[in-house]
């Protein structure tokens, strides 16, 4: 769904930058990783209740290698997802990654596991 969206540019980033230099973005821009083992970003989701939740994650990554990031939940144990090639960096395309939450606020962590380290990041929705 689009009950809640959390533009990545306005989420709390560790090792990457704002950037709009690639065309179809939502918001002001995209967070461009940098690439190195360990950046990435950490935003809010809030849940009525407990239970699994779909992240829609709208990435571009404009290699033809994938960018494994590890996602996490309230500090919990991290599990690694894929980002496979979008072939350019303004082929945005959405990932979805399943997340077991508590109710209320919850905290998803995502971050990158090799030293490529994450693709282009636009928006996290649910
Ligand atoms: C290019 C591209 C960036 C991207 C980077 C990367 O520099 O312009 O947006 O983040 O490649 O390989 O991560
Ligand atoms: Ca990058």
């Amino acid at each position: 769904g689009t009950l809640t969206r959390v533009e990545a540019e306005s989420a709390a980033i560790t090792q990457g930058a704002v950037e709009s230099n690639h065309a179809g973005y939502s918001g002001t821009g995209f967070v461009n990783f940098d690439n190195v083992v360990g950046s990435g970003i950490e935003f809010p989701v809030d849940a009525a209740s407990a239970g699994n939740v779909r992240l829609t994650l709208r990435y571009a990554n404009g290699t033809s290698v994938a960018r494994p990031m590890s996602v996490s939940v309230n500090g919990g144990p991290p599990v690694v997802r894929d980002f496979p090639g979008t072939t350019t960096w303004d082929g945005w395309t959405n990932a979805a990654v399943d997340v077991s939450v508590t109710a209320g606020a919850n905290s998803v962590k995502l971050v990158a596991t090799t030293a490529d380290g994450g693709p282009n990041l636009d928006r996290i929705s649910l």
